[in-house]
């Protein structure tokens, strides 16, 4: 809550309009759901795009290896948001709540397609380029979970014990248990922010 949120680029200013405009600018459990869908795709597009660098560079196999090292890291981050995906997933369908097809399924699935390319093709051009925009969406999230336990206290009294405990972990209460998916925001934005510092690999 205290820290200050970056400098949002155009792409991520652009982005988080459109998700205002499509769902509200209130923190609800199914416009996190509609984020969470759309945060795995960057980690896809850059794993794909390391895939394509080995393909090329395996004649220089210690290149090919740190190549490779990115798409072990791609993996744990893309199964870190599959896991809040999917405990959104249970915590909406827990509340009852109805959501239209249209708005829920299908818009951000071509939302994910869309940031998808993006993510690939600023990340052939210049790994920096994607990892920025990475970054800023990872603040906007970890920002906007800290603001919905803030606003939500009723969270710090319901228990959480839902289908994905064992892989999640256990958590006293909803609000700790969002408290978690901030700060895995957290971390992914560093992660992002370290590797923009790092010179190009592919
Ligand atoms: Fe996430
Ligand atoms: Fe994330």
């Amino acid at each position: 809550m205290a820290s200050p949120r970056r400098r949002y680029g155009p792409a991520a200013r652009v982005l988080f309009t459109l998700l205002d405009l499509l769902y509200r600018r209130s923190r609800t459990l199914s416009k996190f759901k509609v984020l969470e869908v759309v945060a795995r795709v960057p980690y896809q597009a850059w794993e794909n795009v390391a895939y394509v660098a080995v393909t090329h560079r395996y004649s220089r196999p210690t290149f090919a290896r740190r190549i490779f090292e990115r798409v072990h890291e791609s993996w744990e981050q893309q199964d870190n948001e599959q896991w809040h995906l999917l405990i959104l997933e249970e915590l909406v369908e827990a509340s009852g709540k109805r959501e239209s097809f249209l708005r829920y399924r299908v818009v951000p699935q071509a939302l994910a397609f869309a940031y998808y390319q993006l993510s690939w093709l600023l990340y052939a051009l210049n790994p920096r380029w994607s990892y920025g925009l990475n970054a800023d969406f990872e603040d906007h999230a970890e920002h906007e979970y800290a603001l919905f336990v803030h606003e939500t206290p009723e969270l710090e009294n319901r228990p959480y014990d839902g289908l994905f405990v064992d892989e999640y972990g256990h958590y006293e209460s909803v609000a700790d248990l969002f408290r978690q998916i901030g700060h895995d925001e957290r971390v992914h934005k560093q992660e992002s922010l370290d590797r923009m510092d790092e010179p190009r690999f592919i």
